[in-house]
């Protein structure tokens, strides 16, 4: 199947078995920043923003990406010129492995999209559906309160 879909910007098409799982595809196309952990929809590692909605691409299947806007943590920023929620991260010593971070920068996003003061349980509420085996999540709701607090933790 002929799939269209932007990634991170650019426009990308690709033939595909459309029961393949997005998240194999994606990582196929070298956007290696897209983890699987699981594979079951249990640790939020996959997660990406379609059209500009959180989701878990390892529960997503190729063709569901067909005509999509796909943003992953490495479309919300660079090292040289990082969201304001990866460089909150950085700076709050949130990431320990980095394992879980590109699906936590991802759901934190989603998150001060839809809500852009949460309060500390909020955060951890938003942030439930993603895993980290390391950090124990205090600098990480840190992290993304401090971006919260900068009124700048929205999509890039
Ligand atoms: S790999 Fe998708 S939720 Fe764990
Ligand atoms: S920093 Fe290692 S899993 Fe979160």
């Amino acid at each position: 199947m002929k799939l269209a879909f932007t990634l991170n910007g650019a426009l990308v098409r690709v033939d595909a078995d459309p029961d393949q799982r997005a998240v194999d595809l994606l990582r196929e196309l070298n956007a290696l920043d897209v983890k699987e952990g699981c594979g079951t929809g249990e640790c939020g590692a996959c997660s990406i923003l379609v059209d500009g909605v959180h989701k878990l691409s390892c529960l997503l299947l190729a063709a569901q990406l067909h005509g999509r806007e796909l943003t992953t943590a490495a479309g919300l920023g660079s090292v040289k010129n990082p969201h304001p929620i990866q460089k909150a991260f950085a700076e709050h010593g949130a990431v320990q492995c980095g394992f879980c971070t590109p699906g936590m920068t991802i759901a934190a996003s989603a998150l001060l999209a839809a809500n852009p003061d949460p309060t500390r349980d909020e955060v951890r509420q938003g942030l439930s559906g993603n895993l980290c085996r390391c950090t124990g999540y205090v600098k990480i709701v840190d992290a993304v309160r401090a971006a919260a607090r900068k009124g700048d933790g929205g999509e890039a």
